[in-house]
């Protein structure tokens, strides 16, 4: 059997409101993009979504739109995504990298505080495989130090924390439409927000800073003036990655619903193993299930986990890790972070794995890829 790491869920709906738009001949930012935008917000429940090319474009905008200045210190988890850490590096500004929890791979809040000082001026929690990180602590602590709070929301729709929606708890949200994420729209990305002064100013920087959108410049009653203010980028999405994205939002709940069942099919597998460690959904906490983390237990195996993956591999199952921490990589060195100050990050570095969850897969898949995963580790078992 040969099992993708991922396989985008997609059907007619899609193809069919792909079509409709190439063939109305408006096929940039326009009416779908702004639906889709209406849709996402109520689906969250924020008052201001505004739709980008990637989640990284949303960060981006997000620290031009708090106005972060040269020297200006940000907080991040050494495990995320890349991207977390180089939208910090285009302002001159300080990415300063926290440890995260051992179990949750969430920011650990600990070392958040540790590592604030009167120059820290936003935090980046990233909301790691689908679960909120731990925000009435990290709101509160943010609040009392005039600290911006930005969610890394890349893994995390829909998910909630005590109730709330992801997308509504900090100052701003970023989201991901990537191929592989949650929904997707091929590339793509949405920022929220409860601020309208935000979300007005990161609508006129994701498309060159103008004061009105090509939308109405050139629709009919538009008009050809235009003034720009300020400097933005090139960073709107398109009416045809916005279709997709409307139809991947209506079926949202139910693809959710999907890698629910395969998570918990997953840990009914693997919880009574004592070479496993299944990654725990904290009380309070909904997951959207992007990445199913799996931590093996190293001290109990002649395997290491890159021989487990190759194993894995052999067997037809692609797996992936989840992440390399930041610190790890050579645009790193001289930084001064050395990986023995991040003990919880190395710890899940040599064991995580993630398994293929995703909306589509079958029974008769999770079975092998959790039978395989079993059989391994019982044959490398010390
Ligand atoms: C945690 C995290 N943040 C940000 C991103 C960037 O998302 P995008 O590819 O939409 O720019 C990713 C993508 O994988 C991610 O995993």
């Amino acid at each position: 059997m040969i099992i993708p790491f991922h396989r985008a869920f997609l059907d007619d709906n899609e193809i069919n409101s792909v079509a409709e738009v190439l063939k109305s001949g408006w096929i940039t930012m326009g009416e779908k993009t702004f639906e889709f935008e209406k849709n996402f917000a109520s689906y969250t429940g924020a008052s201001h979504a505004v739709a980008v090319n990637s989640c990284t474009s949303a960060l981006h905008l997000a620290l031009k739109a708090i106005d972060l200045q040269p020297g200006d210190e940000v907080i991040i988890p050494a495990i995320t995504f890349i991207a977390t850490w180089e939208v910090i590096t285009y302002f001159g500004a300080v990415p300063v990298v926290a440890d995260v929890e051992k179990e949750t791979h969430l920011l650990d809040v600990d070392s958040f505080l540790k590592n604030i000082t009167p120059k820290t001026k936003a935090v980046i929690p990233v909301h790691y495989s689908g679960q909120p990180c731990d925000m009435d602590p990290i709101m509160g602590i943010a609040r009392s130090k005039n600290i911006w709070v930005i969610e890394d929301a890349a893994h995390s729709l829909p998910a909630y924390y005590n109730g709330r929606a992801v997308g509504t708890i900090g100052d701003i949200t970023c989201f991901s439409f990537y191929a592989t994420k949650t929904i997707t729209t091929g590339e793509g990305g949405m920022l929220t927000t409860d601020n309208p002064q935000i979300a007005d100013r990161v609508k006129r920087l994701r498309l060159h800073g103008i004061s009105r959108d090509a939308w109405n410049r050139y629709s009919s009653g538009g008009s050809w003036k235009y003034d720009v203010e300020e400097a933005g980028y090139k960073y709107n999405p398109t009416d045809i990655s916005s279709a997709i994205g409307i139809e991947q939002l209506k079926k949202s709940n139910e693809m959710n619903k999907m890698r629910e069942e395969i998570a918990s099919k997953y840990n009914s597998c693997f919880a009574k193993n004592d070479l496993v460690e299944i990654y725990p959904v904290r009380e309070g906490r909904i997951s959207s299930w992007h990445l199913y983390p799996l931590k093996i237990k190293i001290e109990n195996l002649t395997i290491s986990r890159d021989m487990f993956i190759e194993e894995m591999k052999a067997q037809g199952i692609s797996t992936s890790v989840h992440f390399i921490p930041l610190y790890r990589f050579s645009c790193f060195k001289g930084s001064g972070y050395l990986p023995k100050d991040f003990p919880n990050s190395e710890f899940i570095f040599s064991r995580e794995v993630s398994i293929p969850i995703y909306p589509g897969l079958n029974n008769k898949e999770v079975d092998y890829v959790a039978e395989t995963s079993l059989n391994i580790l019982e044959k490398y078992k010390k």
